[in-house]
């Protein structure tokens, strides 16, 4: 299969570069071997009606990266309005935040419409799409509409939210029928699937028989991939990365004291207020602790223009702040606070620094960020992962030490927990959470969603001569011992 891989944000094949998107960090190494083109924004925007879209091409590993310019007149109400301003705070469950236009919606539309024309000149016999994300939920309509039959396949990053949520989002109806045109719709969890699958049964009132949806454009199959990271690579990164500069003044400035660490984007989906109160909590509850345990909270900005990202930033500034001036001492800063990004390799270096690795979001589709604290360990003396029960991450790794990102006062016991607990433990601990790491490698995950979407072509050959039975299909190879069938 010629494969096209499409999402908003791309990357560049440049190791050194900070990388703001997990998405895109994620798919780079995979993407570089596969071969595939992978199409995307190259962040600039240009005005007037384009006959023939403009991209810059460039070389990938063995295939090809495509970033086109984005139309002008569309590109703030398709990204910061409908995108990130009425799509992902539903996805997030944070409906209350939702602030989006018609104008909004209609632009996002026209960008996904602008996205499936481009596509087409990179279409060859035996080409397979894969789009990426809630950026392009319509893709896979918009190419049916330009006549496109081969396998059209659609992975989401975020959460799926249950129909209550979801329905807030103005067009909902249209836009999930539209994502139907998908051959094969991934999920991260299982309870996404279910939820959208809820949503497609009790909202839509289409039958679906072994997570096989069937509507006008055919069938849809949905189904679980949790994506991974390359913790093989990772963990080598890190023990090398010790060495470097950033990571050296580090250890050097800590003086024997302990070190929690949190890398987040700048999101009201991370938990960022509610992890500071817990630190908050955690320093006056166990007074031994100040001077002993700081926090390094690396949270790199985003989305400036939207109001919700403004207001945040500035909250948890002020909380930082508030925190610091009554726990710090003259030669001790509780919570060092850094607004910029790092490569992925400084990252890994700071990650094995740190025994306690803090990851508390309200809701996020996966968190790389948890995998890749995990992956960075010494395995002689290893950390250990805070992790948010409402995090995609927690459903694998259950032996990380699970929390409420609600509740403060339990955040700060387990924290305290985490940096009391005997190696042991630690280490038991760790282990089983790299063994699901080995297993449930990004390579992995690409391969399965590939051999997913050609399957829905092989089936579709077996069955469409036959359409008055309704399809039986043969269950998908299990991922990490769960079953992809919801
Ligand atoms: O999970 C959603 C996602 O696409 C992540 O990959 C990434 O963290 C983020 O959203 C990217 O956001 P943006 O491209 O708006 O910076």
């Amino acid at each position: 299969m010629n494969l096209i891989v499409v999402s908003n944000r791309v990357a560049r094949g440049k190791a050194n570069e900070p990388m703001t998107g997990g998405l895109a960090a994620a798919l780079l190494p995979v993407v570089e071997n596969s071969g595939a083109i992978w199409v995307g924004s190259s962040g600039r925007v240009r005005d007037g009606f384009q006959k023939e879209p403009f991209a810059e091409i460039e070389a990938l590993g063995a295939g090809a990266l495509a970033m086109l310019d984005l139309p002008a007149a569309h590109y703030g109400g398709y990204y910061e309005g409908f995108a990130n301003s009425a799509l992902w705070p539903a996805l997030h469950s944070r409906s209350d935040l939702i602030r989006t236009s018609q104008g909004d919606y209609l632009s996002y539309r026209e960008v996904n419409a602008f996205m499936a024309r481009a596509l087409m000149r990179f279409r060859k016999p035996d080409t397979g799409f894969w789009v990426q994300d809630y950026h392009f939920l319509a893709l896979g309509a918009e190419l049916r509409q330009l006549g496109v039959t081969e396998p059209i396949g659609f992975f989401l990053h975020t959460p799926w939210p249950t129909s209550a949520v979801i329905e807030g989002v103005p067009h909902h109806r249209e836009l999930i029928e539209a994502m139907l045109a998908f051959d094969l719709i991934g999920f991260q969890t299982a309870q996404d699937c279910e939820n959208f699958l809820a949503y497609v049964r009790d909202e839509l009132e289409l039958t679906a028989h072994e997570g096989v949806v069937n509507s006008s454009y055919g069938r849809t199959r949905l189904a679980v991939f949790p994506i991974g990271i390359d913790a093989e690579k990772f963990a080598q990164a890190a023990a090398k990365a010790i060495s470097h500069p950033d990571v050296s003044r580090l250890r050097r400035s800590l003086n024997g004291e302990r070190l929690a660490i949190g890398v987040d984007r700048l999101d009201y989906s991370k938990g960022l207020t509610n992890r500071i109160h817990a630190f908050d909590r955690m320093w006056t509850l166990h007074p031994t602790l100040a001077r002993t345990v700081s926090l390094l909270q690396i949270a790199t900005p985003s989305r400036g223009g939207i109001e919700a990202y403004g207001n945040l930033q500035n909250e948890v500034a002020r909380l930082v702040s508030d925190v610091n001036g009554r726990h710090g001492e003259v030669d001790w800063t509780p919570i060092r606070y850094l607004n910029k990004g790092f490569n992925q390799s400084v990252l890994a270096g700071l990650y094995r620094t740190a025994q306690v690795g803090v990851v508390t979001p309200l809701h996020d589709g996966m968190n790389l960020v948890a995998k890749e604290y995990v992956a960075a360990q010494n395995p002689a003396d290893p950390g250990v992962l805070v992790l948010s029960k409402f995090a995609g991450a927690a459903a694998e790794l259950d032996t990380a030490l699970l929390v409420n990102p609600h509740d403060i006062d339990g955040m700060a016991r387990t924290i305290a927990a985490a940096l009391s607990m005997p190696l042991t433990e630690r280490q038991m601990r760790w282990e089983a959470m790299m063994a699901k790491l080995r297993a449930g490698t990004v390579q992995q995950w690409f391969a399965d969603f590939v051999d997913a979407l050609q399957e829905t072509r092989l089936d579709k050959a077996a069955v469409e001569p036959m359409l008055a039975e309704p399809p039986t299909l043969r269950p998908l190879r299990s991922v990490n011992g769960s079953a992809r069938y919801h």
